[in-house]
């Protein structure tokens, strides 16, 4: 069984009063470029892993997707999407992705943001995911970035003029992280970018696109906190095709 940190009382009341959950997609800094990397959601059957409180869900739906499967481990997160969401093609299901199996060539589109990194078996993630879609069809995801993961340990220095600086500590070993986030011990996966490429080549995926994101000019000046994504990647947006 998964760590279930969301369904935490303590995690889930801070992780609710996150910009990305109060304001949704509008409110992740990284959504702009995760749009540019998706196919037209037009029509298509799509599957959302880690979906949380169903932002992508129903914003898919907006855009002309033809239905789409919300899946998540926490039970808080999957109440709260069904309380938001009365879209009858909306479809939520608590399900841990690390034993999940979704039916053969059922889905046109599969997406996830930011829940790969708590997976211990990406390998047979992936590979189910290929098997779950059609031909041709895309799989975009976002992870914390492994630059991001390996440099949370020991947290970050300064260097001689009081300025963060974030070393990168055992890149090379990959496998669990803890970091305190909301709860002590939140358990994380850290793999490499060669790791996480290379699985989804195997599996047979070809990979489109790959963006280590970091904010633009106009985005900092508006919210100026977020300058500290330039020092080092947070996020690792992937686009693949089937
Ligand atoms: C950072 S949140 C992202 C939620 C949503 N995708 C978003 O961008 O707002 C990570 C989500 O992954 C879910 N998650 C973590 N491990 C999981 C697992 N093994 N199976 C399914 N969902 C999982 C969590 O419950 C949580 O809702």
């Amino acid at each position: 069984m998964a760590q279930n940190v969301y369904d935490n009382p303590d995690f889930f009341a801070g992780y609710s009063q996150l910009p990305r959950q109060v304001h949704g997609l509008a409110g992740a800094p990284e959504w702009l470029a995760i749009q540019a990397i998706l196919p037209d959601v037009k029509g298509k059957r799509i599957v959302d892993m880690g979906c949380g409180f169903g932002w992508f869900a129903r914003w898919a739906r907006e855009h002309g997707a033809e239905t789409v499967t919300g899946l998540d481990v926490s039970e808080k997160m999957i109440a709260r999407a069904m309380a938001d969401t009365s879209d009858p093609a909306i479809r939520y299901e608590v399900a841990d992705l690390e034993v999940l199996e979704l039916p053969e060539a059922s889905f046109d589109f599969a997406y996830s943001a930011l829940t790969f990194h708590y997976i211990k078996d990406f390998d047979r993630l992936v590979r189910m995911v290929h098997r779950s879609l059609r031909p041709g069809a895309c799989f975009v995801f976002t992870i914390e970035h492994p630059i991001y993961m390996a440099a949370m340990h020991p947290c970050w220095w300064s260097d001689k003029d009081g300025r963060k600086t974030w070393p990168v500590n055992r890149y090379a070993i990959e496998g669990e992280r803890r970091t305190n986030w909301f709860t002590d011990g939140v358990l994380k996966y850290h793999r490499t970018i060669g790791t996480t490429l290379n699985t989804l080549i195997t599996a047979g995926f070809a990979i489109r696109h790959v963006e280590e994101f970091a904010p633009t000019a106009d985005q900092i000046t508006d919210n100026p906190g977020l300058a500290e994504e330039l020092e080092r990647p947070m996020m690792l947006l992937i686009s693949a095709k089937r």
